[in-house]
């Protein structure tokens, strides 16, 4: 049985005064809730958040990290620098890293394998496609390559430690949700490709989100499909009592 888990992505917002005032009213509104939930922060927060959220199960995820041990890399983050914080989880390969930062599927899996080798950390790994790949209908064919280059190497017991968002880039920040339909579609194919590289064991296991323009009222469109098992929120995570709707989807 996969629990529901809803996490949000702050990206490049909130500053530690505005993400301390977000935690003390979370805090109060997901008391007694048994949908895992979590925030992705920017990585100067993640040390406070971490604190706030402390017994509240609430976790605390980091947007990014780099694969190498330490070294000349700068502007970057270890995976030695989010354990010794204590954060719960790690996006990966989000497309606005692919698109902006020169993040590669080679990168994508040389991190993963990294936190998995390395870490109790839980990687949210972003796989989606873009406007004219859905146009052209290849939309199936590039998450399933996605998910062959990222995930190589890895073993099903790493695998089935997964936590996939499927984010199709068109539906991120444009208001432009996936229908309930297309994003069920996509993630029981992710769950299927998965399924054929591993097996029915390790597909079971993994938790797919979906992520683009959830809202509070979209949520439980999106969260009644049988594929989708939690959602990967940007915008809306913003604001504590939005979240919360969605978390109640
Ligand atoms: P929005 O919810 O703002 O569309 O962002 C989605 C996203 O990129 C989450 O990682």
């Amino acid at each position: 049985m996969r629990i529901p888990f809803i996490a949000g992505n702050w990206k490049m917002f909130k500053t530690k005064k505005e993400a301390l005032e977000f935690a003390e009213s979370f805090k109060a509104l997901y008391q007694g809730t048994d949908v895992k939930a979590a925030i992705c922060a920017p990585y100067t927060q993640l040390e406070c958040l971490v604190e706030a959220f402390q017994g509240t199960g609430i976790g605390v995820g980091a947007q990014n990290v780099h694969f190498a041990e330490e070294g000349a890399y700068t502007g970057e983050v270890s995976l030695a620098m989010l354990k010794e914080i204590g954060v719960d989880y790690c996006i990966i390969g989000h497309s606005e890293r692919r698109e902006y930062f020169g993040e590669t599927d080679e990168t994508v899996n040389l991190k993963l394998k990294k936190i998995f080798a390395e870490s109790e950390i839980t990687p949210i790994l972003c796989v989606g496609e873009n406007l004219e790949q859905r146009e052209a209908g290849s939309e199936q064919d590039v998450v399933r390559r996605q998910l062959e280059l990222d995930l190589a190497a890895l073993s099903a017991e790493q695998a089935a430690g997964l936590v996939i968002a499927y984010e199709p880039i068109w539906a991120i920040g444009t208001g432009k949700t996936a229908t309930p339909q297309q994003a069920g579609e996509m993630c029981a194919f992710i769950r299927e490709t998965i399924c054929q590289m591993y097996d029915e064991d390790t597909c079971d296991q993994v938790i797919i989100q979906y992520g683009g323009s959830v809202k509070p009222e979209n949520a439980t469109e999106i969260m009644n499909m049988e594929e989708i098992d939690g959602a990967l929120v940007g915008g809306a995570s913003l604001i504590p009592d939005k979240f919360m709707d969605i978390i109640n989807f």
